[in-house]
């Protein structure tokens, strides 16, 4: 007998997805950084709230780090429930993200609950045909419950961060005003590189992001933004995250910087972040969706 592709894609395929199709189309958005204690978490949560509780998105937070930062920074707030993501990573399945992620009391905001055994997953994952590709496929369907998917990363470019960078049509970097956190910005724009020729060829750089600036020190401030901006241009966001007491106490009670301290002078600027990136995925997502428009009048 002969096996036709078509047949061999079938017996590949996980067969029909158990989660019906919503009606969005939801920008995933990877948060990365090579090096871990650069803001990546911090500024995850903080944006999901900022855009849920303000912005009127509903947004989706997938926590890839088996250091389960997103839950136990949210912990006040997150509901009782969800499940494993780890699970969904090590074997072909039929669920999807969207099924294991939990409710929390900001209204438009879900999280994939604190999984310890991503570390397992990881691993695993290795022995997986087309292992880059396994994120990807599981937000397929989730992706049209939301209008904001954003993956908080692990601190390494490892099985994990690819998955996301594979999954994301954009990312975003933090960066502290740290010499060893703005060298590990290169590495990161390199494994970028090779997804983009490899694996995801529309996956665009949405930009960086300073976080923890402390105004004490501006003159070295000023030296680490500039050099950025030279080697970046225009992908260095206007918005700065100041170093705020209020985040890493915000963090301890387990609530999220709008619910502990709105008036906190980080608060402003997580929102004042929040509308950049609106406003920047609007302009990357135009000129497709210009295209789209244009194939639909030539098409009639
Ligand atoms: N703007 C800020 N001001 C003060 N502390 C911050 C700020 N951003 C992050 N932190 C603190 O820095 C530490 C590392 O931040 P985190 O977001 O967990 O980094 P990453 O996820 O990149 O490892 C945490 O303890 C957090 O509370
Ligand atoms: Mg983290």
């Amino acid at each position: 007998m002969r096996l036709s592709m078509g047949s061999l894609t079938g017996v590949q395929r996980v067969t029909a997805k158990s989660l019906a199709p919503g009606n969005k189309q939801a920008v995933v958005i990877a948060v990365a950084a090579q090096k871990g204690g650069v803001g990546k978490t911090t500024t995850t949560v903080s944006l999901g709230a900022a855009l849920a509780r303000y912005l009127g998105q509903e947004v989706l937070i997938v926590d890839l780090d088996a250091q389960a930062h997103v839950h136990l920074s949210l912990r006040e707030m997150v509901n009782a429930g969800g499940d494993s993501l780890a699970e969904l990573l090590e074997e072909p399945t039929t669920r999807e993200v969207a099924e294991v992620a939990v409710g929390t009391k900001i209204p438009g905001l879900e999280v994939t609950p604190g999984c310890p055994e991503l570390a397992r997953a990881e691993n695993r994952l290795s022995s997986r045909i087309g292992k880059e590709l396994v994120l990807r496929e599981l937000l397929t369907v989730s992706r049209t419950h939301y209008d904001i998917i954003l993956l908080d990363c692990p601190p390494n470019l490892g099985n994990l961060t690819i998955n996301g960078l594979v999954a994301a049509d954009c990312v975003l970097i933090p960066c502290n005003p740290a010499m060893l956190a703005v060298s590990g910005v290169e590495g990161l724009m390199g494994a970028v590189g090779e997804v983009q020729a490899a694996l995801n060829p529309a996956l665009t750089v949405l930009g960086l992001v300073l976080t923890r600036v402390d105004q004490r020190n501006a003159a070295t401030n000023a030296m680490i933004a500039s050099l950025l901006a030279e080697n970046f241009g225009d992908l260095l966001s206007s918005v700065q995250i100041g170093a705020d007491a209020a985040l890493p106490k915000a963090q301890l009670a387990g609530k999220d910087l709008f619910a502990y301290d709105p008036h906190s002078r980080a608060a402003g600027q997580y929102v004042e972040l929040a509308e950049w990136l609106l406003a920047r995925v609007a302009s990357v997502r135009e000129p497709v969706e210009s295209a789209a428009s244009e194939d639909e009048v030539a098409s009639g």
